[in-house]
Order: C-alpha cells, then structure tokens, then sequence
C-alpha cells in the first residue's frame, strides 16, 4: 500500500532498536522488584507491548483511557479520564508509557492524577517528543526520538483513527488537491 499523503520518518527497524536499548535502560534503571506498566490508550498500546518485552524482569500491566477534549491535530487543554485502572497503585513502582508528548497537557494532569494514588515512583516513558511544541513542563525519564513539529501516524498514533497500523512512523502530509 503507498499513500502519497505518506512520508516514513522513523523506519520500523530503528523504532525496534531504539525500543531494545530503552528495555535495557529501564531494566539497569529498576534492578528489583515489580514495575508497574501503565499504558496510556489508545496510541501507546504497540509501544507498551514491545517495551513490555525489551524488558527483562517481572512486569504488570494496566490501561487508561484518556481524552483531551479536541479534534484533528491539536488538543484544546482540557483533559478527562475516559477508562481509569483496574487496580491501585500505593506502593507500586510505576512507569507511565505514553506515544508521544506534545504540548505535555495530557502528562502534566496525569501525574497529578497519579500522584494522589500513593505510587512509590512514577516515571514516564514516551516513544516520541515534539519539544518545541511544550505548553507545560513534564519530566520525561525515557524518550525513544526527539522529533520535529510534524505531525506523525503509524506505529500506533492515529490521525481520526486510521493509520495505526504501519509498521513504520509516518508524517502526514496534507494530501495536494487534485488538478
Ligand atoms: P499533549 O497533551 O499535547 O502532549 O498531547 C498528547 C497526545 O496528543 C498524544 O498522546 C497523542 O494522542 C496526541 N498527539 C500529539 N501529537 C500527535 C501526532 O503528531 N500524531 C498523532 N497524535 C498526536
Ligand atoms: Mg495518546
């Protein structure tokens, strides 16, 4: 399948390296114990099932459904949880896996969120980052590419629900009208 409105800025093999040398990081990072995976849905489902494997210790998995009030390609600020946890987080070593963070609205409130739940440590792992975009300041302990102020499919992330699929990171090009 090609789409012209298709442009591969991150090829599938280097998202899986990258996803390798991070699974060894954060397995340097928590020598003992449980860690705690929360996915946050929809787009970071196939960056937590591959990071989940990079790692080699004893993980848990959980999953938040989180809306961020907007349509097409920007969020309007305001942020709601859409799907919460199933199980608490008091005392758990936790490590927050996000798609991307973008203007850092969605992150800022959840760690607030999180925060009240008593989690022994939370950190935050995001496959991509568009710093120049920032609105609010977010930590982000684990950051698989630095990008520039595209805006990207594939691999999970969706323009209105389409394109997570690829294999590959893709910037969406508005599509030239035609002659
Ligand atoms: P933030 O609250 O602005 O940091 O937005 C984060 C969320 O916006 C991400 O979890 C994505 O769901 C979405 N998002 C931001 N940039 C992109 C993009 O380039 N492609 C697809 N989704 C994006
Ligand atoms: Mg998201």
């Amino acid at each position: 399948m090609t789409d012209p409105s298709l442009r591969v800025l991150i090829p599938s093999e280097k998202i899986q390296a990258r996803i390798r040398e991070l699974g060894d990081q954060i397995s340097r990072d928590y020598p003992e114990g449980s860690l705690h995976l929360i996915c946050i849905l929809k787009g970071a489902t196939f960056f937590m099932t591959d990071l989940a494997r990079a790692l080699k210790r004893d993980v848990s998995l959980d999953f938040m459904g989180i809306s961020t009030y907007g349509k097409g390609t920007t969020s309007s600020g305001e942020v709601k949880v859409t799907k919460d946890l199933d199980s608490s987080l008091e005392g758990e070593d936790v490590l927050v896996v996000e798609d991307i963070v973008d203007s850092g609205i969605t992150l800022n409130y959840l760690l607030h969120v999180l925060d009240q739940r008593k989690p022994r440590s939370i950190r935050i792992a995001a496959l991509l980052d568009k710093p120049e975009r920032r609105r609010r300041p977010v930590h982000v302990s684990y950051v698989g590419f630095q990008i520039p102020d595209e805006f990207v499919v594939g691999y999970g992330l969706d323009f209105d629900e389409k394109y997570r699929n690829l294999d590959d990171i893709c910037v969406l090009d508005p599509q030239p009208a035609a002659a």
